[in-house]
This record gives C-alpha cells, sequence and structure tokens, in this order.
C-alpha cells in the first residue's frame, strides 16, 4: 500500500502532553501499519540537538529575544532539510513535537518580538513547508504546572507564570486563525485525550486515517 506524505505536528505550551501524545500516536501508526517518522522541535537533527542545549539547558546565558528566536530558525532549516522533506517525499507521516507555532507563540508573542516577522522569518527557514494538521494541546497553565512537578525546569519554563499565560493565550490566538489547526481539550487521563487526537487524524486526514479502525 504506497502512503501520502503527511505532516502533523502536536503543540502545546509546557507540560501539556505533548510527548505523552506524540508517543502514543506513534504506537497507533504502527498498529495501522502506516510508516512514519517522529522528532522534536528544537532537535530532531545534531545540530538541532546542539541547538536545544544551549537554548534550554544553559541557564547561565543571555540570550537576547533576538537571538533565541534566530536560533530556533537555525535548528528549523535544518530539520526541514533534513527530516521533514525526506519523510515526506518517502510518503510518510511526520510527527513533530513543536514546529513553527511554537516560535509564533514563544518569540512572536511571548518575547514580544511580533507575529508578522516571527511568520517571515520561520518561512526563510522553512522554505514554505508547513504542516497539513496542527493539533494544539489547550490546558491552562495551572494544570499543566501540576503536572510537571518533580521535573526540572528549562530555561523557558523558568519563566514564571505571566510568560506562560501569554503563551496559553498565544496558542488560542494563533490557532483560531488557520484552518490547519485544532485546538483539543488536554484535561483529563492521557487515554481521554489520545482518543480525541485520534478522531481528529481521522476527520480532518482521511487519508490515511479516515478509513481506519480503532
Ligand atoms: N492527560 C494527562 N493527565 C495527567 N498527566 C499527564 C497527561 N498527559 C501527560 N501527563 C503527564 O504530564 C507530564 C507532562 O507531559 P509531557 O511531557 O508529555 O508534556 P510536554 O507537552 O511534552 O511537555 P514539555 O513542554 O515539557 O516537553 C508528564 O509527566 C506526563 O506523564
Ligand atoms: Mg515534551
Amino acid at each position: 500500500m504506497s502512503q501520502t506524505g503527511r505532516f502533523v505536528v502536536l503543540e502545546g505550551g509546557e507540560g501539556v502532553g505533548k510527548s505523552t501524545h506524540a508517543l502514543l500516536l506513534t504506537e497507533w501508526f504502527t498498529s495501522l501499519g502506516l510508516s512514519f517518522t517522529c522528532a522534536r522541535e528544537p532537535g530532531g537533527t545534531r545540530l538541532g540537538e546542539a541547538v536545544r542545549e544551549v537554548l534550554l539547558h544553559h541557564r547561565d546565558l543571555d540570550i537576547p529575544a533576538e537571538s533565541e528566536l534566530l536560533l530556533m530558525l537555525a535548528a528549523r532549516a535544518a530539520f526541514v532539510r533534513d527530516v521533514v522533506r525526506p519523510a515526506l517525499e518517502r510518503g510518510e507521516i511526520m510527527l513533530a513535537d513543536r514546529f513553527e507555532y511554537s516560535t509564533f507563540v514563544y518569540q512572536g508573542i511571548g518575547r514580544g518580538l511580533g507575529l508578522e516577522r516571527a511568520r517571515e522569518l520561520n518561512a526563510f527557514a522553512t522554505g514554505g513547508v508547513r504542516p497539513d494538521l496542527v493539533v494544539v494541546l489547550d490546558l491552562s497553565p495551572e494544570r499543566a504546572a501540576a503536572r510537571r512537578v518533580g521535573r526540572r525546569e528549562d530555561r523557558i519554563e523558568g519563566e514564571g507564570q505571566a510568560f506562560l499565560a501569554r503563551i496559553h493565550e498565544g496558542y488560542r490566538t494563533v490557532a483560531a486563525r488557520d484552518d490547519h489547526a485544532v485546538l483539543v481539550d488536554a484535561d483529563g487521563t492521557p487515554e481521554e485525550v489520545q482518543t480525541r487526537i485520534r478522531q481528529i487524524l481521522k476527520d480532518r486526514l482521511p487519508e490515511p486515517f479516515g478509513s481506519t479502525e480503532g
């Protein structure tokens, strides 16, 4: 059976469940016999993982917002060239844990660099490759914080509640204006939320998910 390449992205604030649901989705894809590539951003390439380390784990670095944006995009250009495009050309499902929405929301809105500027620079980095579907996990910053208890905070998570509230609102704003985005209620058990996400994939991408059982 030949597959059409599909680019699906999981987005949302800190601790909403992106990585949990990425893993559960790959289990579903496997059970359906679908080929896929799954990667996180920033990351997914050696350059991307190096940039991730600088951006998230060097809390001693004083990183200007402009540098943060450009570093994210530097990683993204490699991610698109080396991971996303090849996966789509092979006809796979490309599942990404964060992509351009994170830049729009964290750097454009959260850091105040402007949504339009974030979009323009992002388009330069991606060469115009866009997701077929963006699943935005929506959870209040308070509930998300409760899920992260006991985990070590990275540089961005350490920004505090006002920043995280701006991120939460930012995702809603950006998703509301985009036909390719769906906001999902991320409250409930992982199983409940995963069922919602699978239903959205079936509804929005009938090829290859629509005709499947389970
Ligand atoms: N529906 C859920 N109910 C309760 N806990 C959950 C649920 N989904 C995920 N969790 C737990 O919440 C924590 C955060 O989830 P996860 O790491 O998947 O979030 P994330 O969005 O990838 O976070 P980050 O932004 O830090 O990468 C984990 O400990 C996970 O086990
Ligand atoms: Mg994660």
